[in-house]
């Protein structure tokens, strides 16, 4: 008897063999026949029993949503499904699942509705689509430490709590051990964070990049690879109050050395998967196919998922100045069919996913890497160009997405960090170890952060970012 997961025994061709598995029902036939899934794969294995010989009360505890054991014998199936069944010799229930309470839920077996499936967030794992979706991004994670561990980057852990703000942008979870009902006070009436645990005003991170060029002012090339946190109010497809980031950061390395690194490393993770996730993506993409056929012609994707993901592997992403873009922008003619229903922007104006969606999608075709972007659009570790006005940024943009990669060129030089932080009224005395950085042995370097969830959002095709992360954080679900 071999203990097995269900993707083992689909590919096995060792009939006569015994096996005992274990996994939920996802359908019960005519008393005879159970689709079991346990989650190794998006198939499910199919099990008959024999009924005349199986006891009643235990057929009528083999409802959908159950967990059972089955012990049986591999056997050629008859049927033009699958290759290969399950003929089950003993058959146990492991935990029920009332047929009355299951059909309430998003586990009975009808089409519900992405919404309904984010209210059920506990059980929607338990669908086809959850379940693909998991297993890449789960792949996804690991082609992501691969490929750096082995160019030899190391991983760091950067802080969840902490006293700066990263990016500047004051859209901050705060975290305090406070009574906030009745703080300690100052004398001016502010509330006195001295008291608190951190004896300072601290907060979720929105980044690790600050603590990781400190790493890799010592260990080189480093990059992070953990939760993120932005109390911004936004409500769109693409954004979440808490996501994960990948963050290298590389000491000697300039924007084009982080355009280069960026551009490889997305490709190995979306190769890495597209060998080793063949099944759910192909799922996926079929998934979008029939999706697609229902959204009105203008929305539909030129491209199938597979496509879209070979066309990224295939192509180099078009290296672009933001002041090039600009210009197409303006030269742009407005889209009658308004799928771009884009404002023509002056320089130094912020674009809006529309005109990065119209550069991707329309003008270019193909991933485009935006860079030396207006000093004033930017955040201030970014290094300042000779011009006086631009900055080493880039931000990636991807079909369907937008950005999915923001990074730049660090400023290196002290005296111009010290002078940007003072225009923007960051403090020094808040930040004196960033500072100490580029006192003693300051160097060069670079490095990005690219929202994973953006990335398994574009890998599998799903169109909104709360369903590629087991529990989304968003302004109305933080219930789980
Ligand atoms: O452009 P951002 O804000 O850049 C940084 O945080 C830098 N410190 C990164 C660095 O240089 N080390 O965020 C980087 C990426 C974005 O391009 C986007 O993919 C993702 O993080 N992102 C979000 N993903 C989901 N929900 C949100 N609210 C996001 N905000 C940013
Ligand atoms: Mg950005």
């Amino acid at each position: 008897m071999i203990q097995a997961k269900i993707a083992e025994i689909l590919e096995s061709d060792q009939f006569l063999q015994e096996y005992h598995v274990k996994g939920w029902v996802r359908s019960f036939r005519s008393n005879r026949f159970i689709a079991l899934n346990d989650g190794s794969t998006l198939k499910n294995l199919q099990c008959v029993i024999d009924f005349e010989n199986t006891d009643e009360e235990l057929l009528k505890r083999i409802n959908v949503g159950a967990a059972i054991s089955v012990k049986g014998t591999l056997k050629e199936s008859m049927g033009s499904q699958q290759r290969v069944e399950i003929e089950v010799t003993e058959l146990e229930i492991l935990g029920d699942a009332n047929p009355e309470e299951v059909k309430f839920t998003i586990l009975s077996p009808k089409k519900h509705s992405m919404e309904k499936l984010r209210e059920q967030a506990h059980l929607r794992v338990r669908t086809n689509t959850f379940g693909a979706v998991m297993r890449v991004r789960s792949k996804l994670s690991f082609a992501v430490h691969k490929f750096f561990q082995e160019k030899n980057f190391h991983y760091v852990n950067t802080p969840i709590i902490t006293g700066s703000d990263a990016e500047g942008a004051g859209e901050m979870f705060r975290v305090t051990s406070l009574d906030l009902k009745n703080p300690p006070k100052n004398e001016d009436g502010s509330i006195n964070y001295k008291e608190d645990f951190f004896g300072k005003e601290t907060n979720l991170t929105v980044s690790g990049q600050l603590e990781a060029e400190a790493f890799a002012m010592g260990l080189g090339q480093v990059y992070t690879f953990g939760p993120t946190f932005r109390a911004e109010n936004s409500n769109t497809s693409r954004h979440l109050a808490e996501f994960w980031m990948i963050e290298p950061e590389v000491a000697f390395c300039d924007l084009d050395g982080n355009m280069d690194l960026a551009e490889e490393f997305i490709k190995y993770v979306l190769k890495y998967v597209m060998r080793h996730c063949k099944e759910d993506l192909e799922f996926l993409a079929e998934r979008q196919a029939s999706e697609d056929k229902l959204k009105p012609k203008a929305e539909r994707s030129d491209m199938s998922l597979l496509e879209k993901l070979n066309f990224v592997l295939d192509n180099n992403f078009k290296r672009v100045s933001y002041t090039e873009a600009i210009e197409i922008l303006k030269n742009s003619k407005p889209n009658k069919k308004k799928k771009f229903n884009y404002i023509i922007e002056e320089w130094g104006a912020d674009l809006q996913s529309e005109h990065e969606r119209y550069l991707v999608e329309k003008h270019f075709k193909s991933p485009v890497i935006l860079f030396d972007y207006p000093a004033s659009i930017k955040a201030f570790y970014m290094r300042l160009n000779e011009d006086q006005k631009t900055v080493r940024a880039m931000d990636i943009l991807f079909p369907g997405i937008g950005e999915i990669v923001g990074g730049s060129q660090r400023e290196e030089r002290l005296e111009v960090l010290k002078e940007k932080m003072e225009a923007l009224d960051i403090s020094e005395e808040e930040l004196w170890w960033y500072l100490d950085t580029r006192k003693f042995g300051t160097c060069v370097h670079s490095g990005f952060g690219l929202g994973f969830e953006r990335l398994v959002q574009f890998t599998t095709g799903m169109t909104n970012i709360r369903d590629v992360i087991p529990f989304p954080r968003t302004p109305q679900n933080a219930e789980f």
